[in-house]
């Protein structure tokens, strides 16, 4: 990370009088740095013709540009609908596939471009927690065996001492010790998703990814799996990415949240902020989706927005903002001018042109003075447009909405 100054603009590519809109000492660990730092993260996958050549005729672009933090021992929530590359997330940052372009900055080396070879240390240090737990175990392996392997692997307990090892895994997730050499479908759901973190836990990592760990349980032992997640995250400091596909599972685990939409972050923020103040009509409309949280927000039942039309194909996402097919607050800028995700507050960033509380969205793009467009976000040849900070994680300064201005301050009240 750069060490400028949160008031000193940085003047790259824009020239002089370029203005900075967030800056470089965004919040870190005591040590100064992230744990996990994604930067600009991208993942097309080729759409191939039919035929016996086979050409590449276009990509479907699961994960595009995305950028965030997650600090030691932390939960960062991740949500979005089905489809919106979540998972494709997940199995970069534990480089079950390659990215397409960025960085995936790990203790502060850059793993994304590892050989399967250098990657072996850092499979111990971030495990993944899968959907499904049927799928996720082999069925031909017992419990010992499918907890066991990954201390086989690396070596990190004597022969001798795997079995006590795994039987105090199979004790700490729940699970009756004794049954280590029995098969998975001896097992419910939930058990297996048990034996699921039993693995995962076994290599003692820094990072866990659970990929929507509860969605394939019944509902009554969703809340179950998710405390013992709870549980172990706290009692051994392991930080997560926590995946779901709505914002009521990650609400209790993640103190920060970030929504994706298409291949995009396209709101992220602390708790309070985002369950109770969201910017993004995506994130509103997500939420009002969820009775219990939108009738806390304001003290009354929100407006119930509904979410029409489809998710567009990631072979051919639309222009300028990906959302502006299904949102009402649309405009000409919004088909021209992608919003970059902007911070609007200490811990709050929002890739809008038009962000704002529900009914409070402003009248005029926020972006384009910034982005230096006129308000239907042509070119304005005579405005000097501001260098966005992309970085992630959140700066000192950001871009305060009323007073349109970069601040460090909070409002009284805010
Ligand atoms: N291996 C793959 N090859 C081609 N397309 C893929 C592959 N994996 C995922 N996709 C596509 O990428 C997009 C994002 O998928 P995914 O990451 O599974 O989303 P989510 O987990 O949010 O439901 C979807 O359109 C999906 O069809
Ligand atoms: S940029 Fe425009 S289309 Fe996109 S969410 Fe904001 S108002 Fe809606
Ligand atoms: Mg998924």
């Amino acid at each position: 990370m750069s060490d400028a100054s949160p008031t000193t603009p940085r003047t790259t590519g824009g020239g002089p009088s370029t203005r900075t809109v967030s800056s470089a000492a965004h919040h870190a660990t005591s040590d100064g740095k992230p744990l996990l730092e994604v930067r600009n993260l991208k993942k097309y996958f080729p759409v191939k013709s039919s035929g016996l050549l086979r050409r590449t005729v276009g990509n479907v672009q699961a994960v595009d540009g995305v950028s965030f933090t997650v600090e030691s021992g932390r939960a960062l929530g991740l949500v979005g609908e089905s489809g919106c590359g979540k998972s494709t997330l997940g199995r970069l940052i534990t480089r079950l596939y390659e990215p397409t372009a960025g960085t995936i900055d790990f203790e502060g080396q850059e793993i994304g471009q590892l050989s399967n070879k250098q990657m072996l240390p850092i499979r111990r240090e971030i495990q993944m927690i899968f959907q499904d737990p049927y799928s996720s175990l082999n069925p031909r392996h017992t419990v010992g065996t499918i907890v066991g392997t990954p201390l086989e692997v690396h070596k990190v307990v004597a022969k001798d001492k795997i079995l006590p090892r795994v039987q105090e895994l199979l004790e700490i997730v729940g699970l009756n010790p004794e049954h280590y050499n029995r098969y998975p479908n001896e097992f419910s759901g939930g058990q297996r998703q048990r034996i699921g973190i039993a693995r995962a836990l076994a290599l003692q990592p820094k990072l866990l990814v659970a990929d929507e760990p509860v969605s394939a349980l019944d509902v009554s032992i969703q809340a179950q799996v998710i405390n013992l997640l709870q549980d172990v995250q706290r009692e051994f400091g392991i930080a997560f990415l926590f995946i779901a596909h709505d914002l009521a599972v990650v609400r209790h685990f993640c103190p920060e949240v970030a929504v994706m939409y298409l291949g995009r972050i396209v709101e992220v923020a602390d708790r309070e902020t985002l369950y109770h103040r969201p910017h993004h009509p995506y994130t509103q409309a997500l939420l009002s989706a969820v009775p219990e949280v939108s009738q806390a927000a304001a003290g009354h039942r929100r407006e119930r927005i509904m979410l029409e039309g489809d998710v567009p194909s990631p072979i051919n996402p639309p222009s300028g903002c990906s959302f502006r097919t299904r949102c009402r607050l649309a405009q000409d800028i919004c088909a021209r001018v992608e919003p970059p995700l902007l911070q609007i507050g200490p811990t709050h960033k929002v890739a809008c042109h038009f962000p704002g509380e529900l009914g409070k969205a402003p009248d005029r793009p926020i972006t384009a003075r910034l982005l230096g467009t006129d308000d239907a976000g042509a070119p304005d040849p005579g405005a000097t447009p501001a260098e966005i900070d992309d970085r992630p994680g959140f700066g000192p300064t950001w871009y305060d909405l009323e007073a349109r201005t970069i601040t460090s301050t909070p409002r009284p009240g805010a």
